[in-house]
């Protein structure tokens, strides 16, 4: 689907407003990047510079694409000019439900044809959109942290969004390799940080229980689950798993056994008050002090490392 999408705002210009700002320029697009806060737009300039490093350290992008990726943001200090004629408004302010709500206001008055989409991850798209002027332009575009590598990209409805604004937003992001996924309801967490809930509530459990350390839950994690899972999700595996009666079977044969399982995982209740002091930090700890350097050893060293592989993940994918 084709867009009439050609420039677009980031408002808000920390951690996801600055990697959103890189994905968008890279594509093409011009970008207006505004930030309250005038040392927020000097770092996110600093970066920027390092994300499309990364790219460029990938093979993904040359310095001349660079440059002319970079000259096609321009930095502002006033939100209204930054939205007034812009076709698409990516908004990633802090998750506090009245900023937003200000902002949008703001936005409202300045512009009310493009599209809003709002990076919350946690705030209802209809409660940020309860009072504003124009919420059938308005909905969640939720990004896996960096958007400029992650592909999915949750996008949520408020009870007013009109279809076809959803079909192009989803277009939009599809077109810079994302993988958009529309919800058909609103629900806290929405399917990823859901997802992860139910993982992280478990590897709590593990450990409290003394059942395995902080580290072999990351082991399994890394050489188990998140191998697979990197290329295909929980229901296909449950495919694979049923052997030639595929997910029927997978149901029919292991229905039994979830029953016992699923009622022996953790209850949030369950979980001790002093696990990060005693069971999480120290854990944590000692799982860095196994890995090598290549593997990184420091906060810096680790996330070099995660976005060096998720880069490698996303070539298998053609994601990037
Ligand atoms: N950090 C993550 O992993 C992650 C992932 C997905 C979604 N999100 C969501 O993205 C949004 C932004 O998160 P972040 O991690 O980038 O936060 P951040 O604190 O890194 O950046 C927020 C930026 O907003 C700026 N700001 C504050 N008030 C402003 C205003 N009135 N006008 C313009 N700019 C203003 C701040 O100066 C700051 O630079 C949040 O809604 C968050 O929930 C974050």
């Amino acid at each position: 689907m084709q867009t009439r999408i050609k420039k677009v705002a980031c408002v808000g210009g920390g951690l996801i407003g600055s990697s959103w700002a890189t994905l968008f320029s890279k594509n093409g697009y011009l970008v207006q990047f505004y930030d309250i806060d005038k040392n927020a737009i000097e770092t996110a300039k600093q970066k920027i510079g390092d994300m499309f490093k990364q790219y460029h350290d990938a093979g993904i992008m040359t310095e001349a694409e660079i440059k002319e990726a970079f000259s096609r943001i321009s930095f502002f200090t006033s939100l209204g000019e930054t939205v007034k004629d812009v076709d698409f408004i990516q908004e990633n302010v802090p998750e506090k439900l009245e900023l937003k709500r200000s902002i949008l206001a703001e936005i409202d008055r300045c512009n009310s044809t493009a599209i809003y989409a709002s990076s919350a991850s946690a705030l209802r798209i209809s409660d940020i959109t309860r009072d504003c002027k124009y919420p059938e332009r308005c909905l969640n575009g939720h990004p896996f942290n960096p958007p400029h590598l992650m592909p999915v990209v949750e996008i949520v409805s408020n009870p007013h969004t009109k279809k076809e604004i959803l079909e192009e937003a989803k277009a939009f992001y599809a077109g810079m390799k994302k993988v958009p996924v529309i919800l058909n309801q609103e629900i806290y967490g929405f399917i990823g940080n859901r997802l992860q809930y139910a993982v992280v509530r478990e590897a709590m459990n593990l450990v409290a229980k003394g059942i395995c350390s902080v580290e072999d839950v990351d082991k399994v994690a890394v050489y188990g689950l998140g191998i697979r899972w990197a290329f295909l999700g929980p229901w296909l595996i449950g495919e694979l798993n049923g052997g030639p009666g595929g997910i029927y079977d997978y149901f029919d044969h292991y229905r039994p056994a979830w029953k016992m399982a699923f009622e022996d995982l953790a209850d949030f209740k369950d979980l001790q008050e002093v696990f990060v002091e005693e069971l999480a930090q120290p854990g944590v700890a000692e799982e860095m002090e196994h890995r090598t350097e290549e593997e990184g050893r420091t906060n810096e060293d680790l996330k070099s490392y995660r976005d060096h592989m998720l880069i490698e993940i996303l070539k298998m994918h053609d994601k990037i």
